[in-house]
Formats: C-alpha cells, sequence, structure tokens
C-alpha cells in the first residue's frame, strides 16, 4: 500500500488552508512562485480512503443538505471502532456526538467551572486549549511538562500543588500529547486520576490523536473507567482521516450526571448536531474494512518518516527531535541560541512553514513542530531545505 502513500497530491485547488496560496499568502511570507515546503497544521497530505469519500458523495447526491439528527448507526460505529481499534468496550448510552472538539470544551467549561474559576493545562500544548479557557474567563493555571530524555514528563508535585491551591475544577488533558507525541504510560494515567480523584477534578480527555498511536497502544482514560470518577472523552476521526473540515466530533461521559448536565448546556446554546456530511463519512471510516487497513498502513508509513526525520535532523548537532508515539507531528528543539525573528526569515526564504513555539501555548522559544503526514519524496525534499537552512547558519 505504500505506494498510495508516495504519490503527490495536489491539494492547492481544494480550497483548504494547508495549500491554497490565496489562504498561505496572508499568514506566511514565503516565495509562493517557487517551491514551498509546507510542514505546519495538523493533517495529512494523502488522500481519504476510497469508501469515505463514496459515503460523502452518496450523501451530497441527495441533493438536500437540511438539519440532521445524530444517527444509531454513528453511535454503533463509534462502539464498534471502539471495540475493533482499541479494545475497549464503551456504553452507547454514554455517547453524544455534536459540532467539534474545540465547541465541545467550551461547553464542558461553562458547566464544570465558574467565571473566575480554574482550569488547568500541562504545557507546552495545542494553542486553543489555554484560547477556551481565556475566552470563557475562567482562570488558567498551567503545570509544566518536564522535557527529559527526549520527551515529556508530568512533575507530579507541581500538578498536584497548582490543583490543590488554585481550586481547580477541570483538567484539559492532550492524551496523547500534541504537541510532544507523547502517549502516557499507564503509571502516569493511575496518577493524574488519582490525583483528580482527590481532589474532584473533572478529567476533560482530548483523545483526537488517539487513533494514530504508531507502536503499542493509546492509553484511553475509557481504559480506565473504573478508577476514574469524573471525565469526558472528546474525540473524532479527523485526525485519522483527514476529516477536519467535516466539523464533527463526539463526546464519551463517564456517567448519566456529567452528560445531563453538559447536554442541557448544549441545548441553551448552540445547534448540536455536525456539519450533514460529518456522520456519514465517519460511519464509513469506522466500519469499512478498506478504511481500517489504509489507517493501519498510512500509520507504518509515518512511522518511517519519523524514523528517517529523526536520524537525518539529528544530524545538525543543534537540532533535537522528541520522541514520537503518536501522530504525524514531530516537535524540535533547537539547542543554538538564535534570533527567532530572523529564523522564522530564513525558513521562509526558503519555502519551509513549520509551527513555531509561539503557536503552541506557553512553549519555550526554540521549538517547531514539523508534519510529517506527507509522502516520502517530499519528506526528503523538506529535509534537504532545513538542512541548507542550518548550513545557511553555519550549524550544519
Ligand atoms: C489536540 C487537538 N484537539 C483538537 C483539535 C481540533 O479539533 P476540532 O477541529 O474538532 O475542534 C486538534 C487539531 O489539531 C488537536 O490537535
Amino acid at each position: 500500500m505504500d505506494k498510495i502513500f508516495d504519490k503527490k497530491i495536489d491539494r492547492s485547488k481544494n480550497e483548504e488552508k494547508k495549500w491554497s496560496v490565496e489562504y498561505l499568502k496572508t499568514v506566511f511570507p514565503v516565495d509562493y512562485s517557487k517551491k514551498v515546503h509546507n510542514l505546519s497544521i495538523a493533517d495529512i497530505d494523502f488522500e481519504t480512503p476510497e469508501s469515505i469519500v463514496k459515503a460523502i458523495a452518496e450523501r451530497a447526491n441527495k441533493k438536500t443538505y437540511s438539519y440532521g439528527y445524530v444517527q444509531n448507526a454513528a453511535i454503533d460505529a463509534i462502539y464498534d471502532w471502539y471495540k475493533k481499534l482499541h479494545n475497549i468496550t464503551i456504553e452507547k448510552d454514554m455517547i453524544k456526538i455534536v459540532d467539534g472538539i474545540i465547541n465541545s470544551m467550551m461547553e464542558i467549561i461553562k458547566v464544570y467551572a465558574k467565571v473566575g474559576e480554574s482550569v488547568l493545562i500541562q504545557t507546552p500544548v495545542y494553542k486553543p486549549f489555554q484560547e477556551v479557557v481565556e475566552n470563557t474567563q475562567r482562570k488558567l493555571i498551567v503545570n509544566k511538562l518536564i522535557y527529559k530524555n527526549n520527551q515529556y514528563e508530568i512533575d507530579f508535585d507541581d500538578f498536584e500543588k497548582q490543583i490543590a491551591l488554585n481550586d481547580v475544577k477541570i483538567f484539559i488533558w492532550c492524551n496523547p500529547h500534541n504537541p510532544g507525541g507523547r502517549v502516557w504510560h499507564d503509571d502516569e494515567v493511575i496518577k493524574i486520576i488519582e490525583i483528580c480523584n482527590k481532589y474532584n477534578v473533572l478529567i476533560l480527555s482530548d483523545e483526537v490523536h488517539g487513533d494514530l498511536v504508531l507502536k503499542g497502544e493509546h492509553n484511553s482514560i475509557l481504559k480506565w473507567r473504573d478508577k476514574a470518577k469524573n471525565f469526558v472523552v472528546v474525540n473524532s476521526p479527523n485526525k485519522g482521516f483527514n476529516l477536519a473540515g467535516l466539523y464533527g466530533s463526539y463526546m464519551i461521559f463517564s456517567n448519566q450526571k456529567i452528560l445531563d448536565q453538559v447536554m442541557e448546556m448544549y441545548k441553551h446554546n448552540r445547534v448540536m448536531t455536525p456539519n450533514v456530511f460529518f456522520q456519514p463519512a465517519m460511519i464509513a471510516a469506522y466500519t469499512n474494512q478498506d478504511a481500517f487497513d489504509w489507517l493501519k498502513a498510512m500509520k507504518n508509513y509515518v512511522y518511517d518518516n519519523y524514523l528517517l526525520i529523526k536520524s537525518e535532523l539529528s544530524k545538525i548537532s543543534c537540532l533535537h527531535p522528541m520522541n514520537m508515539d503518536a501522530s504525524y507531528i514531530i516537535w524540535v528543539k533547537i539547542s543554538a541560541n538564535l534570533d527567532w525573528v530572523e529564523l522564522k526569515k530564513i525558513f521562509f526564504k526558503h519555502g519551509v512553514i513549520v509551527n513555531f513555539s509561539d503557536a503552541f501555548a506557553y512553549a519555550e522559544p526554540g521549538w517547531f513542530r514539523i508534519n510529517i503526514g506527507l509522502s516520502r519524496p517530499e519528506l526528503i525534499k523538506a529535509i534537504d531545505e532545513i538542512k541548507a537552512i542550518f548550513k545557511e547558519l553555519n550549524l550544519y
């Protein structure tokens, strides 16, 4: 199947942020008449599996696009997917399908933390984690991750201290972690649960990168349902199957009380059902064998991309790519003392677009994130250009 992923696809006419010059030129000052290596944005340069494309086309051909409702087949598909991919049995009654992960976080925050009350995040992390807290006028509490042995570790003393000191109501957890690519281990998950139980903190577990664990298993909080008192999992097939533009997601609740409270808030605030194409796409993704096989093959391909880029970038002595357990994003530390603004300019001059530290919540300067969900020939060209950048800086 590797040949499918080796193919360079042209997304420039798909009106998507990643490759549409109309959009890109408003954000990145790059010469678009020359070769551009866009390694930003967490989506993939691979075509979505055929059965999903077919399901979307079939829905489009029905020729009306009005309000939808939550379909039983969609709930069944989520249930089957968890069983098949993660070997987890979930309760169908505890699933609710809605219109996007970040949107659902806002509703959950409004239920479990009053204005001015505290919500904790572990940083650095995907920036909207910070924004949802600040935009809802809750107090943002930060527990900094520790960079050690090429990966992030949790500072549990500080985690507990921040929770106790600030009477934290919600912990928004990135599981697996973006941008660190980290899958959390059993002992870490257990400790998080014990501390959150002790202080009655709701765990809001964002598991959107969970289908993309490259080796080993995704450590969903659902595996620990018997231990964890109060949690909500937020998830969707968007990352695994490149469906982010369909604006849909789902929540899985630890118990009926939390479900009722959150859904009550939804009723007041939002249209609950997702885009009309989301459910057919998700059902196709989660139930067709070709999509399942495609995901497996894609992850193997991305893992080989990871091994390649890690070994190539490690040849540049000031670059330290982090270990990546999950997803297609690799977080790279630059140990040289460089002028941040100048560095960005050099990247842009070479047509290389990445996400620098300032795109993440509370990330220290000196890091950048590379998206490696692309064909290997394109990745090799991008690596060569990154080497050229560090050559120009006399660092390679
Ligand atoms: C950790 C994480 N959560 C949520 C999202 C976005 O989810 P949605 O588009 O459904 O709001 C992303 C996108 O990159 C992400 O990395």
